[in-house]
């Protein structure tokens, strides 16, 4: 009997409409990399190749959106051989969506106060956005995002369309993710248990899951028991 448990398949996760959008704070690139007697910069660049894996398997699993901070309104206080090592593998990371995009099934969306890059880059980023809308799998990237100036800048457009008193539903459609369902779940690596100013708005009622895992270590199995944490959970929305 017991043999017979042990030879069977692992079960295969699989996502129902309960939970449609995980997000994830990938933290932890730095001290990974320091652990193994490397510069900060080497854990940002195995981040980035962990960021795509997850995102191929969160694909894979069900999910519709996926949400990622790469990188804070904040983060630009740190050594700006570190800022230009993200922004370099930010960059490759564009240019290889660029050439791909038509193959994946992913809508890339880039979220955050944008008008910080170059022309050139904002372009590039709107054109990858347009032509991949149709695709059914959403991941939006928030760089040079900061919940507190998504949440301002929305009002500040509300105030520019001429609005005196604005209403949630308002704000809503005004933050960096209008037109995505708010994330069910929200996962932070590296053993920190804060939100980093990362979807104020939109987390209101998302589940957390915090694990001591740095992301570059991060993986498939890291999801599946976020996944199952999650469905362990009841919702109340503050009912009872
Ligand atoms: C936090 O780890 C991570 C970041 C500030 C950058 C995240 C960037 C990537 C994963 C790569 C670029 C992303 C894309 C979308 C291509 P930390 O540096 O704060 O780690 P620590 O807490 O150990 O110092």
């Amino acid at each position: 009997m017991f043999w017979k448990k042990k030879n069977k398949p692992a079960e295969a996760v699989r996502v129902d409409e309960r939970l449609q959008h995980i997000a994830f704070i990938m933290d932890g690139n730095g001290r990974w990399a320091q652990r193994r007697g490397m510069p900060r910069e080497y854990g940002h660049s195995h981040g980035a190749a962990t960021f795509k894996k997850i995102g191929r398997y969160c694909e894979k699993i069900g999910l519709r959106y996926m949400t990622v901070y790469a990188f804070s309104t904040e983060n630009w206080k740190r050594p700006q051989k570190e800022v230009d090592t993200i922004m370099k593998v930010f960059d490759e990371y564009i240019e290889q969506c660029f050439l791909e995009m038509e193959e994946d099934n992913v809508h890339f969306q880039f979220i955050g106060n944008l008008s910080i890059f170059s022309a050139e880059l904002q372009e590039k980023m709107a054109r990858i956005d347009r032509e991949t809308a149709h695709k059914p799998f959403v991941l939006n990237i928030a760089v040079n995002y900061g919940g507190r100036e998504e949440i301002t800048h929305a009002c500040n457009e509300l105030i520019r369309a001429g609005k005196t008193e604005v209403t949630e539903a308002d704000i809503s459609a005004h933050i960096y993710t209008a037109g995505c369902p708010d994330p069910d779940l929200i996962v932070r690596s590296g053993g920190d248990l804060r939100s980093s100013n990362f979807l104020l708005w939109q987390s209101a009622y998302s589940e957390y899951y915090y694990t001591d895992v740095l992301w570059p270590d991060f993986s498939a199995e890291d999801v599946d028991r976020a996944v199952a944490a999650f469905y362990s959970r009841k919702r109340r929305y503050g009912g009872v």
